[in-house]
């Protein structure tokens, strides 16, 4: 058997740079948490006021104007864009743009489960859409960020500010990573495992005034479970927005939630987390340019994402790449690092502002090592 080449000597501190969830903040520790809200109603006087603050500091850290409301709901961020598309799509034709498997994943839900007939825009991955020909006499579904490709989009620029229809982001992997032009989005929606580093299990979701009056005025033509309901007597349920969530929530991924965002403040908000993220997907940057055989999957720099930079490896197959994130889990120096399962053979590293820049630049040896492995054979 061939030898493995010699081991890099420095070792990523935190070898974290999944996709999601994503690495927790740094300092984290479950010590940390502040833990006086468990075992306590959601409801009492205690919970409420935690939920809020989670809710202020969210509002603050996003820069969201006074005009959006923002409410945590159930379901991650899966649950949250499901709830606005059950709630709000039928009213008018829908556009659903898709450059990769999250994107589609809605393709579908309009398609085959709400049956819209909505008209597709595609692209194929590591590309972007034309997207100055969507027609905004409809409601124009997108992802801000495509976490399975690394294609995000570069602005809201392309958005109109006259449109009829609303425009829906998913932007799971771009709040806190970028600068968001809210006046352009009636609804958004993430959840905290992604930049934050928090837990997965609730969703926020994200509207701004337009979105409400659709949902005051508009009811679809299907049923809606409870956990998607935002509107009772046809006026919304503002409750949701002030920390009275639909149905129970965990308020310890709350509390986690709150070290988070926290943290995000101690380091200048989202101009601290922004600066962070494209620290790290400069430092990846660099680690790519050196090397002939890695390559980004997003063609455009313009829209080549900073927070899940997905990279072509020379040669990548299913098997390869199996192997090559195997080798560097099990060597403790980089976890969770194959691409997703629906894209092209790659690798995906997470650039997000949990991540520290140093631990990305010393996985660019550990790279060079785990692809002397695989090729040696
Ligand atoms: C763009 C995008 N949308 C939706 C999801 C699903 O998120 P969740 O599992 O938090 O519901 C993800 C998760 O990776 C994502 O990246």
């Amino acid at each position: 058997m061939t030898e493995l080449p010699a081991r890099p000597g420095i070792k990523p501190a935190r070898p974290h740079f999944s996709s999601g969830p994503c690495a927790k903040p740094p300092g984290w520790t479950p010590e940390k948490l502040d833990t006086q809200v468990l075992g306590r109603s959601h409801r009492s006087k205690i919970g409420k006021t935690r939920l809020q603050y989670a809710i202020d500091l969210m509002r603050e850290m996003l820069k969201l104007p006074e005009t959006h409301r923002i409410g945590i709901v159930p379901g991650s961020d899966t649950g949250a864009f499901e709830m606005a598309m059950w709630t709000m799509l039928g009213a008018r034709p829908v556009t659903t743009v898709a450059w990769e498997s999250f994107g589609e994943g809605w393709v579908t839900d309009a398609a085959k489960q709400l049956k819209i007939d909505p008209t597709i825009v595609r692209a194929d991955y590591g590309q972007l859409p034309d997207l100055t020909q969507l027609d905004w006499s409809n409601d124009v579904l997108f992802t801000w960020n495509g976490t399975t490709s690394g294609v995000r989009v570069p602005n809201a620029d392309w958005i109109p500010a006259d449109r009829e229809g609303l425009s829906f982001a998913d932007a799971t992997s771009a709040v806190f990573a970028y600068d968001i032009d809210w006046d352009k989005i009636d609804v958004a929606t993430f959840s905290w495992q992604k930049v934050l580093g928090g837990e997965g299990g609730h969703g926020v979701l994200i509207l701004g005034p337009r979105a409400v009056e659709r949902l005051e005025t508009y009811v679809p033509a299907w049923p809606l479970p409870k956990v998607f309901r935002l509107v009772s007597k046809g006026k919304l349920a503002e409750g949701v927005f002030k920390g009275e969530t639909i149905n129970t929530p965990s308020m310890l991924a709350v509390e986690d939630a709150i070290f988070a965002l926290e943290w995000a403040k101690s380091i200048g908000g989202a101009d601290g987390l922004i600066a962070r993220s494209d620290a790290n997907a400069a430092a990846l940057g660099k680690i790519v340019e050196d090397r002939p055989w890695l390559g980004h999957l997003a063609a455009d720099p313009a829209s080549r994402s900073t927070t899940s930079v997905c990279l072509t490896v020379q040669g990548a197959d299913e098997a390869m790449i199996k192997k090559f994130a195997a080798l560097l889990e099990a060597e403790h120096a980089a976890y969770d690092i194959a691409g997703y399962r629906d894209a092209p053979a790659g690798l995906r590293i997470w650039c997000g502002a949990t991540v520290d820049t140093a631990d990305i630049e010393a996985l660019g040896p550990w790279l060079d090592w785990a692809y002397a492995s695989v090729t040696a054979a």
